[in-house]
């Protein structure tokens, strides 16, 4: 399987280390050993190497902050699309920073690869929220996989759970599907003011390129609205969708609820009715009996309601760098299994 890395940030750096770690049991436990020929990014440059990059050597070029064009063939002034078409890759990456309005420039490289018949795993959550459907019905035409399992709870398993563990229809979910806001949450009850936490969010690697979208609510907005979507079978638009964020929260109330038996999350709710799928995101108040209200840090927490199980709740870590390039490795591992 050859890749072509279309974004190399720190979910893309994130990516490589995991592959690198994890490559030789990948290749001795299924014959899986992908590529990456070709990397593409708008500040770092461009490579194309249809040998495959050495993980060690991309590695260090993130570390140093060099061009990538050091390593290989390369170029400042190429395009996303000209890579993608030049570089003979199987599956295309794409792992740009998430523009939840427009789902640019991530939607027209992904719609670009599937037309050419490539497959595209994604974590950008943008293309997803806004046009998953047609997505995924433009990869169908064309004979190839798309798959985002990375664009909700990062690395733990949420898409493949319903995908293959499941054989009934979903019919709500709930949960805490923002690392950032959860992060900061836990570490103003704490003591820390809501900067210093959003600054060490930062730091870690979990706040979004621009973190407005993590504090307003707008993340967990885009990560509702696809699984709303995409398991619970609604058709969604982010702005049909109420949300509120967590900076109306003042510093001394998240702080006070945990000794009035209380503690402040952002929860996201999607449910299935006769009239279709509804959903909603906001911080509420939750008594710490509410089994989310025990999910600290930058974890995310999931449950899933259906007949005949009832509730299956899944709780993993919901952002950072190597946690989020597990799931594009998942992905990868989905489609290499699929072709044999
Ligand atoms: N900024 C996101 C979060 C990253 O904090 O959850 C993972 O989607």
């Amino acid at each position: 399987m050859k890749l072509c890395l279309i974004g190399y940030g720190n979910v893309g750096y994130g990516f490589v280390q995991v592959l690198w770690r994890h490559g030789p049991w990948l290749r001795e436990r299924f014959g899986f050993a992908p590529q990456i020929v070709a990397v593409h990014d708008v500040r770092r440059g461009t490579v194309l190497a249809p040998e495959g990059l050495d993980l060690e050597a991309l590695s260090r070029a993130w570390l140093e902050n060099r061009d990538l064009g050091e390593l290989g063939r390369g170029g400042k002034g190429l395009t996303a699309f000209t890579v993608i078409e030049e570089s003979g890759a199987d599956v295309v990456v794409e792992l740009t920073p998430t523009d939840l309005r427009t789902g640019e420039p991530a939607a027209g490289h992904i719609r670009f690869a599937l037309a050419a018949k490539k497959h595209v795993v994604t974590t950008n959550k943008g293309p997803v929220a806004l046009y998953g459907k047609e997505l995924l019905a433009l990869a169908e035409e064309n004979g190839v996989c798309f798959r985002f399992e990375g664009t909700v709870m990062a690395g733990t398993p949420l898409f493949s759970l319903a995908e293959f563990g499941l054989a009934a229809p979903v019919r709500r979910v709930r949960g805490i599907l923002n690392g950032t806001t959860n992060f900061i949450l836990t570490q103003m009850e704490a003591g820390k003011t809501y900067e210093e936490a959003l600054r060490e969010a930062q730091r870690l690697g979990y706040a979004e390129t621009d973190p407005t979208a993590d504090v307003e609510g707008l993340d967990a907005l885009a990560k509702i609205v696809i699984l709303a979507n995409m398991v619970l079978g609604g058709d969604l638009r982010p702005n049909d969708v109420p949300c509120q964020g967590i900076t109306g929260l003042s510093a001394p109330e998240v702080h006070r609820a945990p000794k009035e038996g209380y503690r402040w999350k952002l929860v996201a709710e999607a449910v299935r009715t006769e009239e279709g799928v509804w959903a909603k995101v906001g911080p509420e108040r939750l008594p710490l009996s509410d089994p989310l209200a025990q999910v600290g840090g930058v974890l995310n927490a999931l449950t899933l309601e259906l007949d005949p199980l009832g509730a299956i709740t899944v709780v993993g870590p919901g952002a950072g760098p190597e946690v989020t390039g597990h799931a594009v490795l998942a992905d990868l591992l989905a489609i290499h299994r699929k072709q044999r």
